[in-house]
């Protein structure tokens, strides 16, 4: 024990990068989301982003966000309890709730914190909790903060959900939690079923819809529209810094739950109330989504698939995912790494799972084509799989 063996202790392992001869973390980025993105000054094409719909540097948003910033400043330098909720956060709340068709939302600096927590706010020791397999981080340490059980079912897969579910009748209250769309996968929930599994065994249903907003449903609304579910009686979490384009985290539901986290979520109660700039920001883009989302999502959705297609027809193995994430099976960290640096190589940004992030030897290449990048930066990236297919 002691300070240095301490300071010895904590370091990351670089072998993967240092064989690879490339890190494809921390890229410094010196430009906005426009495209294409300046690396190093030079141009790349942006296939790492989560911005859906294009929205993270539009000239509307970012006027939007000055204009909150000219009214309130950038910050109100309090909690949401305190000095931190003004007209415009009420504003917002109800904007999202409206467009979600929910009764009621609060709104955090991130959906990290929003998905921490929720789960210590509405669950105890007596609980169940059942989870998706493939959820994300935050969803995770956020249950495990509970002490309840916990128990995993295979990856969207409600035959595994309802045997669980039949022989779980000892707890105080079950919660199904899942993602809408996997961040690494790209695969689609069967939030319909989960929910019906949930309501006929009195589980209650929590779904993270961070890659669903502003991203599925005809008309943008996410995963409740997506899968024609009136009437939620669940939990609905997401981000605002993906398709929204913006930062922050949302947790939306009944309002009587929202209520009560907006006075025992300690993430909302005790953290600085989100930016001024950031709540004007996301209110522009639900006005642009409920007008363009039509434009904006059909290009969305033209691009994932002539990607895909392209990478299928130069044989990449791709996982199944039906959203606009393209993720390549790629095997081992090195491997994985490696084809990031094959892309990076010809000015394409891509984001590499390796684990943690992902079961080990099951890392992913994910590509997410937004809605901003022009047909022409498009066609440069089929042609340049064509190359990097050639090349390995
Ligand atoms: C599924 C999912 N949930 C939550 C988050 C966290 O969102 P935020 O960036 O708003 O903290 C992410 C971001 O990576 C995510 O992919």
């Amino acid at each position: 024990m002691g300070v240095d063996s301490f300071l010895n202790r904590l370091k990351v392992d670089k072998q993967v990068i240092e064989r690879a001869e490339f890190n494809p973390y921390y890229n410094c980025i010196e430009s906005g989301l426009e495209d294409p993105v300046i690396v190093d000054g030079k141009q790349y094409i942006n296939l790492a982003a989560n911005n859906y719909l294009g929205l993270g540097a539009d000239i509307r948003v970012k006027k939007a966000a000055i204009n909150a910033v000219k009214k309130y400043g950038i910050s109100m330098c309090g909690t949401p309890v305190a000095t931190g909720y003004i007209e415009l956060y009420r504003r917002v709340e109800r904007e999202i709730s409206k467009f979600l068709t929910l009764e009621d939302t609060v709104i955090l600096p991130s959906c990290y914190q929003a998905n921490n927590g929720l789960f210590a706010a509405i669950a105890r020791k007596e609980d169940l909790i059942l989870v998706d397999h493939y959820a994300h981080s935050s969803l995770i340490e956020g249950i495990k903060c509970v002490g309840c059980k916990i128990r995993p079912f295979l990856h969207n897969n409600t035959n595994h959900l309802e045997k669980i579910l039949k022989n779980s009748s000892k707890y105080r209250q079950i919660f199904i939690v899942t993602e809408s769309v996997f961040s690494t996968e790209g695969s689609i929930a069967p939030l319909k079923e989960i929910y019906e599994l949930g309501m006929k065994y009195g589980a209650v249903t929590v779904v993270d819809d961070s890659h669903g907003i502003g991203v599925i449903g005809k008309s943008g609304r996410g995963i409740l529209e997506d899968s024609g579910i009136e009437d939620f009686k669940g939990i609905y979490t997401a981000s605002l810094g993906k398709a929204i384009g913006v930062s922050g985290g949302i947790i939306s539901g009944n309002k009587e739950i929202i209520e009560y986290l907006r006075y025992f979520c300690p993430q909302l109660v005790y953290s600085t109330g989100i930016s001024p700039a950031l709540l004007g920001a996301v209110e522009k883009v639900l006005e642009i989504i409920e007008k363009e989302f039509d434009i904006l999502g059909k290009k969305l959705w033209d691009y994932r698939d002539i990607i895909r297609n392209r990478l299928v027809l130069n044989g990449f193995d791709l996982c199944d995912g039906m959203a606009p994430i393209i993720s390549i099976k790629t095997g081992d960290a090195l491997r994985t790494v490696l084809l990031a640096k094959s892309f990076y190589n010809r000015r394409i940004l891509t984001t590499p799972f390796v684990e943690p992030s992902v079961p080990p030897n099951e890392g992913r290449l994910r590509l997410i084509a937004g809605a901003n990048l022009s047909k022409k930066s498009i066609d440069k990236v089929t042609s340049l799989i064509d190359e990097i297919g050639r090349d390995i």
